[in-house]
């Protein structure tokens, strides 16, 4: 996995979002809101996949292809 910021400025360590059980929480400043809104790839250094409805105890779960 290629880095280098890691803190979501640069965009090195996108990813392509394969499939996603969840809500991707981005956190960085790299994608665009639109790209965010696609949910087809994420910052892996900042971004992370929560629960749908916030459910606490709940799992979340992505797929993703890794360069
Ligand atoms: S390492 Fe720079 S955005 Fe993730």
């Amino acid at each position: 996995m290629m880095y280098d910021c890691r803190k979501g400025e640069c965009g090195l360590c996108e990813v392509t979002i394969l499939d996603v059980d969840g809500v991707v929480d981005h956190r960085d400043v790299f994608l665009s809101r639109r790209q965010q809104a696609s949910g087809r790839s994420l910052c892996t250094c900042v971004s992370r996949v929560v629960p749908a409805g916030g459910g606490a105890g709940r799992a979340a779960r992505v797929a993703v292809d890794l360069p």
